[in-house]
């Protein structure tokens, strides 16, 4: 009853705020919405981040950071430290226990809730945040297990409330660039996609215990930041653990989830022996997790299956020395972009069987948002990208409508995990997706991505 009761009240003050939204996102340097009523947020896990988030958020005069939950003493400091300096109110702290969460989440005037902690906890977290009737915010994957996924569709539809996943690569400038050539028809009818998470976390994955990216082999409860229990997933499952990243972009390109839809997928792993090497290389023979056997494949690679007739390469790799890529394609019947190699080629524009380099093409095909607020985003972290996830996310929960990256896309990319750890089980069978939408994805329409507000 009370739940209902706040997301009404909540949506009448939507309402009040509507108006003055499309113009620029209230940034601080922007324009002064202080006679605007405020967004109140409660963030959960405050890591490394969720501080990013934090540093973000404060930074806005349409936001009151209004509840901040960590079990971590460290971090709730470095989070009161920022909110002293960037806002006039404290927020309430919720630190007592693992479930304390559940008392930020009974805070009425808690409007949106952004939720960064450990995989294992985003799904129960994110559905007692809907249950609570808070516009939910999810980090990425947002869902370990299928049943994981199938509760987010659920609760979404029981409670009505919206959960946006925050996939922030939706929003690289390249990316959008390439959203709007798709979305203008440059490379054609689509066809093949490549993408996945391709980022050597050896150091991210084993670190000391003191600095999240120190020299050192421990994990678990010796680490500290994700080797606490990210490296645990790489011990226990042999799965694509990661694949927003890479899939969220093309997704969006693809419309999937609305007219189009995964249909099934095939993945295969490789040996596993890059965090053994490591830990042997920087701990020694004799360091006890020299012993892990990590059941992780060093290299998964899926293909999926979408209705439309396209199919696009998933890769998983991140225990292996390598440059940072997410490995983009995207191939049409026109011709077709590679960001590794920074190439276009569009047949009937570029010469012949060459690569043009792909600035000028991004350049000219820049989105509109970047265009407008790229020199607001330059500031907030991964190039930028992190300032136009938040600003959807916070637009959209102003005024309480679906946000762009939505609960049936949070399923169907999480869905990637499960699906591909029971294919490498099977040696590759093809498995299939469940629809999430049941049905509507063939009368659901595509997002409006070609706007200038959010
Ligand atoms: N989108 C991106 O670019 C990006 C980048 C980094 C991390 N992430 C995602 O963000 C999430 C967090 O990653 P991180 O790097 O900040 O990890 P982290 O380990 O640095 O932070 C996690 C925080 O959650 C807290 N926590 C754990 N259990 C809790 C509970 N029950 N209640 C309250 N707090 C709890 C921990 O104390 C810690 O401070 C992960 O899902 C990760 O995949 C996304």
């Amino acid at each position: 009853m009370h739940t209902q009761k706040s997301r009404r009240n909540f949506i009448k003050k939507s309402a009040v705020l509507g108006a003055g939204i499309t113009l620029l996102p209230h940034l601080s340097y922007a324009i002064d919405s202080s006679k605007e009523q405020k967004l109140n947020v409660g963030l959960i896990g405050l890591g490394l981040r969720g501080t990013n988030h934090l540093k973000n958020l404060v930074q806005r005069n349409d936001i009151i950071v209004s509840a901040i939950c960590d079990i971590d003493e460290t971090r709730i400091g470095i989070a009161n430290t920022l909110i002293t300096k960037y806002q006039k109110n404290s927020a309430t702290v919720f630190r007592k226990d693992e479930y304390d969460y559940r008392n930020l989440l009974n805070l009425k005037e808690v409007d949106a809730v952004i939720i960064s902690t450990p995989w294992l906890w985003h799904t129960r977290m994110a559905k007692d945040a809907m249950k609570a009737g808070k516009y939910t915010g999810v980090e990425v994957s947002a869902a370990n297990t299928m049943e994981e996924c199938w509760d987010l569709v659920n609760v979404h539809e029981e409670t009505v409330t919206h959960l946006m996943i925050l996939e922030n690569v939706n929003y690289r400038r390249d990316i959008l660039a390439v959203l709007n050539m798709v979305k203008q028809d440059v490379f054609g009818e689509l066809v093949h996609f490549r993408c996945g998470y391709q980022h050597d976390l050896r150091f991210v994955k084993l670190n000391d215990g003191k600095s999240a990216y120190g020299k050192g082999v421990e994990f678990g409860e010796k680490g500290i930041s994700e080797s606490k229990w990210r490296t645990q997933h790489s011990v226990s499952r042999n799965a694509d653990v990661y694949p927003t990243h890479g899939v969220g972009p093309i997704a969006t390109m693809c419309n999937i989830n609305r007219g189009n839809r995964f249909s099934s997928i095939t993945s295969n792993a490789t040996k596993s022996i890059g965090l053994h090497n490591y830990i042997v290389k920087h701990g020694g023979s004799d360091h006890p997790n020299a012993k892990v056997k990590f059941k992780q494949g060093d290299v998964i690679t899926s293909t999926i299956e979408t209705t439309n007739g396209e199919t696009i390469i998933v890769t998983h790799d991140c225990n292996l020395p390598r440059p940072y890529s997410l490995g983009f394609r995207v191939q049409g019947s026109n011709g077709l972009w590679e960001v590794d190699g920074n190439r276009i080629y569009i047949e009937g524009k570029s010469e012949s069987h060459k690569w043009d380099k792909a600035d000028e093409w991004l350049a000219k095909y820049d989105h509109p948002l970047w265009k407008k607020y790229g020199e607001y985003a330059a500031g907030a972290g991964h190039g930028g990208m992190d300032f136009f996830v938040l600003n959807a996310f916070v637009e959209s929960a102003k005024q309480n409508i679906a946000p762009p990256l939505d609960v049936y896309d949070a399923a169907a990319w999480s869905a990637i995990t499960p699906l591909s750890e029971l294919s490498i089980e099977n040696n590759g069978e093809p498995q299939n997706f469940p629809d999430f939408t049941r049905g509507m994805w063939i009368k659901r329409k595509p997002y409006n991505w070609m706007k200038d507000t959010f």
